[in-house]
Formats: structure tokens, C-alpha cells, sequence
């Protein structure tokens, strides 16, 4: 039963129609899938990276998007290092450190949507529910349901809203393209 995994993917899909059609709505005022489109097929092809745009950020989502970057990368290395080892185990509650850091701290992050929460906010409760779940399958070991539970929170619950946070205007956007 990998209910915890489709609810992540299920989520994720259905996160990225709604996202598309606010954007294709002109929802997002000035940075709509457009010119996301646009951009990636070469109007804005140059990368001129403005890091210092992430010194300039707010505390909170400087440690959000650590957190997170952290996290994709210690991810890729759990996806594909070897399994039932402590330095899995170990790195496997690092990594969800990591993702209850950026979880918790996107609760307090509130620009898209003029201070309420946005659509993106949805991915917190369903992380906090992905940790859960896979804690539970792997100390049950589990390992098929742990493996899919992995996956599911690794690209429905990290991967999906990474990809919104380069939405053109956002800070990953700013730090890329410089603009
Ligand atoms: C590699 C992954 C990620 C990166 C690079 C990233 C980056 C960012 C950045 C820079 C912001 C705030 C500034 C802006 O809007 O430009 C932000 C906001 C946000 N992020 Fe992330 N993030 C990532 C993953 C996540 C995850 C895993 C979650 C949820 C569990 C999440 C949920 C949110 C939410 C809810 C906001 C606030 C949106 C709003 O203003 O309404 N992000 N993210």
C-alpha cells in the first residue's frame, strides 16, 4: 500500500495543472508560463548568475532554500548509494531533517499570494505526512513501501516544488538569470 507515494504524486500533478492554469490566467501577473516558456526556449538564453540575490533574501528563505538545495542533493546520494547501511540510515534522518527544515520554514514564507498562504503551501502538510510514512516503512523494513515512500516524497514533495521556486520573478529565477 503506497498510499503516501501516489498522494505525493497525485498531489504533485494536480499541483502543476492548477499552477499551470493560474499562470496561463495571467495569475501570477508578469511572470506567467509564457514567458517561463519563452525563456527556457532561448529569449533569455544567457545565465547570468546573480548569487548575491540570495545574500539579499530574508533569513527564513535563505534557510529554506539551503535546506531544500541540501536536500536534492543529499537526496540524489540516498537514491543511488548503497541500501540498509548505517551511513543510510544516518544520512537518511540528515535528509529529512533537511526536509522538515524546508517544510517548516515555508509555513512562514507567504510572497506569492500577498501574505496568505499559496497553492504551493500544499506541499508542507503533504511532507510532514511523507516523513511519517516513510520513517514508519522503513523501521517496519518494509523495503518496497520504503523505496516507493522515497521516491514519492523525493520528487512529489521536493523535486515539484523546487521546479516552482525557478518560476521566472522567484529568487532561484533572480540568482539564474539576474533578472
Ligand atoms: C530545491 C527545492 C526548493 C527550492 C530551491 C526552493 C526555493 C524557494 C524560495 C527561494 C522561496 C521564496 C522566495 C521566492 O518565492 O522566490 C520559496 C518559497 C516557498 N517554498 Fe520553496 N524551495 C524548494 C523546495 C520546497 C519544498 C520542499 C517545499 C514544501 C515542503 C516548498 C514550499 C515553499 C512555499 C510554500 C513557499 C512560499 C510560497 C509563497 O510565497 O506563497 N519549497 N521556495
Amino acid at each position: 500500500m503506497n498510499l503516501i507515494r501516489d498522494f505525493a504524486i497525485g498531489f504533485g500533478l494536480v499541483a502543476i495543472v492548477i499552477g499551470a492554469a493560474l499562470a496561463q490566467a495571467g495569475f501570477f501577473n508578469g511572470f506567467g508560463l509564457g514567458e517561463f516558456v519563452r525563456a527556457f526556449a532561448g529569449e533569455y538564453s544567457r545565465v547570468s548568475l546573480d548569487l548575491a540575490a540570495f545574500a539579499r533574501a530574508p533569513l527564513i528563505i535563505q534557510i529554506h532554500a539551503g535546506s531544500a538545495l541540501a536536500a536534492l542533493g543529499l537526496g540524489l546520494v540516498q537514491l543511488f548509494a548503497p541500501k540498509g547501511t548505517i551511513p543510510h540510515r544516518t544520512l537518511g534522518y540528515v535528509w529529512l531533517g533537511l526536509m522538515l527544515t524546508a517544510a517548516l520554514t515555508a509555513i512562514f514564507i507567504r510572497e506569492l499570494n500577498n501574505g496568505s498562504f499559496s497553492f504551493i503551501h500544499i506541499f508542507v502538510p503533504l511532507t510532514l505526512l511523507g516523513i511519517v510514512g516513510i520513517i514508519m516503512s522503513a523501521r517496519a523494513k518494509r523495503t518496497a513501501k520504503h523505496r516507493g515512500d522515497a521516491l514519492g516524497l523525493f520528487f512529489g514533495a521536493l523535486v515539484v516544488p523546487g521546479l516552482f521556486a525557478f518560476m521566472p520573478g522567484r529568487l532561484m529565477w533572480q540568482m539564474l538569470f539576474g533578472g
